[in-house]
């Protein structure tokens, strides 16, 4: 059984979260629920500001992919840690603002960026627009001149490095619905739309090669491939630019099998790559900026459960019956997605039954893990799903009218909600 560290089990057998015994929060809140650590998302902060000290002297900067989850007090946390933020979409940024976030450290992605969006992001002068198209170039530029201001940002390139992950989580690649191509010649010809734009600054080049990536060979290819492609801008433009953005996608550990490397790895072999490249191509050493989203915040994340029925089907399988399911946990109905699954009351009894974690969705699909192992469970138990911090909530949906869960942040022995659990009326709230 793989756990986390924020994860222990007490005396009593009772699993914990940064100490505290998860049984007593599920009585306290109800389930299901989402539960997180805030010493882990902490450390797990640490580990890029601390890497990114040690490998880069600081010339660098993480900026934590809301997406995983996006809610005011881990923006809060991110800014605290001297993280900054990069966000997809209006929420997201509004998000961030009405928490306090320093503009300047927010960077804004997206694929098709609204106007609305666009000038929302230009007039809260968030530090970076990252551009993913030319009809988005146009709009932005448009924009700026219109108001006025000089913007600084940032094109997306799809650098081609082929990783090995699931399917929806491939971004880096020619075939995709992101960024500008190298191959085509449309990355050049965006960069020098850019410089003579009059209204852009442009800070640096950008890509996301994938998700859930378990070597670092190949973040170490992108840079190879983006400082090349730096050399090349400016041998034919005379344009130095100052930023390199790799992306985030650095993996977790999710279950016993399989390891990442850990997060100093990634960044010191990202760092080494981009130093080796600057003295190959004579640029001077870029500010690297990393995006990580479910290193953050996954491990840091439980989500607890009351187990409603077991149903054994002899010679088939054994269907433990969740009060959860894919409304608040889509990851294993999307992309079977592995999670480790612990009785949280019986935590130190044998975990040597296979069963079958189902949600109370009406579809046979609606599973939250499949063949997985757990304590032998009875209606009444409390089971805990582990590393569920990233694309949880974030994912969530009001599917069957199912309320999102809250999420209840665990600090220093104490418990606190931080984000509340839907109610009945808030999701009939805008039915007219
Ligand atoms: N930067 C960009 C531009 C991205 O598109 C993403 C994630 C990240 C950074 C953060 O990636 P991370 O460090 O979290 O891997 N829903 C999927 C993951 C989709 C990732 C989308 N982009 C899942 O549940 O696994």
């Amino acid at each position: 059984m793989y756990l986390p560290e924020c994860i222990g089990i007490n005396s009593q057998g009772r699993l914990t979260i940064g100490g505290v015994d998860t049984v007593k929060i599920a009585g306290q809140y109800g389930t299901p629920l989402y539960v997180m650590s805030e010493q882990q998302l902490r450390e797990n902060c640490r580990e890029f500001t601390g890497a990114i000290r040690e490998g880069l002297d600081g010339h660098g900067l993480a900026l934590y992919s809301c997406k995983a989850l996006c809610c005011k007090y881990i923006c809060n946390i991110c800014d605290e840690e001297g993280l900054g933020l990069n966000v997809t979409s209006g929420c997201e940024l509004y998000t961030a603002l009405k928490a306090g976030f320093p503009a300047e450290k927010i960077s804004f992605h997206g694929n098709n960026k609204s106007k609305a969006e666009l000038s929302l992001a230009v007039d809260s002068s968030v530090g970076r627009i990252n551009i993913d198209n030319l009809p988005e170039l146009e709009s932005l530029t448009k924009i700026a001149a219109e108001k006025g201001k000089t913007v600084s940002v940032m094109l997306r390139l799809k650098p081609s490095v082929a990783v090995h992950t699931f399917e929806a989580a491939q971004t880096g690649q020619i075939d995709s619905k992101f960024g500008f191509a190298l191959e085509t010649g449309e990355a050049m010809d965006a960069v020098k739309r850019v410089l003579s734009s009059g209204c852009l600054n442009l800070t640096g080049i950008h890509c996301h090669i994938g998700s859930q990536i378990f070597d670092s060979d190949s973040f170490v290819l992108a840079v190879r491939i983006l400082m090349e492609f730096m050399a090349k801008i400016k041998e034919e433009t005379g344009a130095e630019l100052s930023e390199l953005d790799i992306g985030g996608g650095f993996g977790i550990k999710y279950t016993d099998s399989g390891n990442p490397p850990k997060i100093p790895e990634y960044v010191s072999s990202i760092s080494a790559a981009v130093r080796e490249c600057a003295t190959l191509y004579g640029l001077k050493m870029p500010f690297v900026l990393f995006e990580p989203g479910r290193s953050i915040v996954g491990s840091a994340g439980v989500t607890l459960y009351t187990v409603g029925f077991v149903k054994e089907i002899p010679g088939v399988r054994t269907y433990v019956g969740t009060d959860g399911g894919m409304f608040e946990s889509p990851r294993y109905a999307l992309y079977k997605a592995k999670f480790e699954a612990v009785c949280a009351n019986r935590a130190n009894e044998p975990w040597d039954q296979t069963v079958t974690l189902a949600g109370k969705c009406c579809e046979s699909g609606d599973l939250i893990q499949e063949h997985t192992r757990l304590q032998k469970v009875e209606p009444g138990d409390i089971v805990a799903v582990l590393s569920t911090g990233a694309y949880n909530y974030s994912m969530a949906s009001n599917y069957n009218r199912n309320p999102r869960p809250a999420i209840v942040m665990v600090k220093e022995g104490e418990t606190k909600v931080v984000v509340r659990g839907e109610s009945y009326d808030d999701l009939i709230k805008n039915d007219l």
